[in-house]
């Protein structure tokens, strides 16, 4: 038999604290709106994971709230306190009982949260700046965080990974990207501050760098086995003012010295370009890829719907590649490689097959009425 020239992405990789995982494919974090009102995970959402966890080597999970004020989605869970640790622990045996890894992805949604999911109606932020929509128009404009609450949010970080451990996960991924709270205390768009966290580019960096101290030091604290904690970042911002490239250099050479088992950069497209504060064209992962220098294991993302774009995403110098939209599509996306089928991965969603997808009501819905989103036959 000829030999798989998919290999690399089937390949184990180790991270420098030891922990393996046992190929170097990834299932990204991705919120599926089915967790119950109490927060806990139901039953339907769990099924989606175990649905997912069989080819992969590690599974991030959907972003968790760590404080109440930063519930960002309907049917989010949570890992806000102690009476949630049995069902953070029940999606960490799904997952890890079909063999992949289980990383528990933590969150504050910021200015991002809808009012109607907080429990004064108030979405909280480093400056009272409201976000800009997409469409045009603003959202909501949100209350600037005092010190004592900020203090009390890094804490939370910690908290909740203090939890994650006991549940039984492998790692935490701290989402410091896609415009949420450790965003909005990095970027000068909603960071207006002039005190402690704010006022200058290094101390936009203070507030993202203690919630990365706490997660450690919880870590340090608890951990009896190598628990993984990784950083997820988004590049730019199309606002003025707005994060740079440059300034993701700093944010990458802050993080790196920190030691982070991986970074991750999310990106809609792998092989998308800079918008500004970079005069090289090349794509934003080479000269992230570049900053970061060996120094930690990168993960990569973005549209590798064929195992042809994957391969040739890792062949880019990345660790690892991740999959969101198209493990949605094709759950068996990794055994279909390894089995030599790569040409049979779907890469549409049939409307006819929710039941073999596994795809919760709300997300399912979500994604038949969202066009363009995750790509439907038809
Ligand atoms: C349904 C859905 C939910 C998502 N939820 C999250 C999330 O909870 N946390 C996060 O960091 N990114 C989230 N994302 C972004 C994905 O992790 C990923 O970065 C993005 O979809 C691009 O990768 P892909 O082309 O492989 O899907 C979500 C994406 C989708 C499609």
């Amino acid at each position: 038999m000829s030999e798989n020239l998919y290999k690399p992405l089937l390949q184990s990789f180790e991270f420098n604290n030891g922990f393996t995982l046992k190929n170097s494919v990834v299932m990204a974090p991705m919120t599926n709106f089915a967790s119950h009102e109490d927060g806990t995970v139901s039953a339907e959402e769990e099924a989606y994971y175990i649905r997912r966890s069989q080819g992969v080597g590690m599974v991030i999970t959907a972003c968790v709230y760590v404080s109440k004020s930063g519930k960002g989605f309907p049917g989010e869970f949570g890992a806000d306190t102690d009476q949630l640790i049995p069902s953070l622990r029940k999606l960490a045996d799904a997952i890890k009982g079909q063999g992949a890894k289980a990383v528990l992805q933590i969150f504050h949604g910021g200015r991002q949260c809808p009012p109607e999911l907080l429990p004064d109606g108030q979405p909280v932020s480093a400056s009272a700046v409201a976000a800009e929509l997409p469409g045009g128009g603003n959202g909501p404009v949100p209350r600037a965080l005092t010190d004592e609450e900020i203090v009390g949010i890094i804490s939370d970080f910690g908290e909740a990974t203090r939890r994650a451990i006991e549940a039984g996960f492998d790692g935490v991924e701290i989402h410091g990207a896609n415009t949420y709270l450790l965003q909005q205390f990095f970027s000068p768009h909603s960071n207006t501050r002039e005190d402690r966290w704010g006022g200058s580019l290094e101390k936009r960096l203070t507030f993202p760098l203690a919630v990365v101290e706490a997660v450690k030091r919880a870590v340090a604290e608890h951990a009896k086995s190598p628990f993984l904690v990784g950083y997820r970042f988004s590049p730019e911002e199309p606002e003025t003012p707005g994060i740079t490239m440059a300034e993701t250099f700093t944010l990458i050479d802050a993080l790196k010295d920190t030691g982070l088992d991986y970074l991750h950069v999310s990106l809609q497209e792998f092989w998308s370009l800079p918008r500004r504060g970079t005069e090289d064209p090349r794509p934003r992962i080479e000269q992230i890829l570049d900053r970061v220098a060996g120094k930690v294991p990168v993960i990569g993302v973005g549209s590798l719907y064929s195992a042809d774009d994957a391969l040739k995403a890792l062949q880019s110098g990345v660790s690892l590649v991740a999959l969101g939209r198209p493990l949605l599509v094709e759950p068996d996306w990794v055994q279909k490689v390894a089995e030599g089928q790569q040409g049979d991965i779907a890469t549409e969603i049939n409307p006819a097959e929710q039941a073999d997808l596994v795809i919760p009501d709300y997300l399912w819905t979500a994604i038949l009425n969202t066009p363009g989103w995750v790509p439907v036959k038809g």
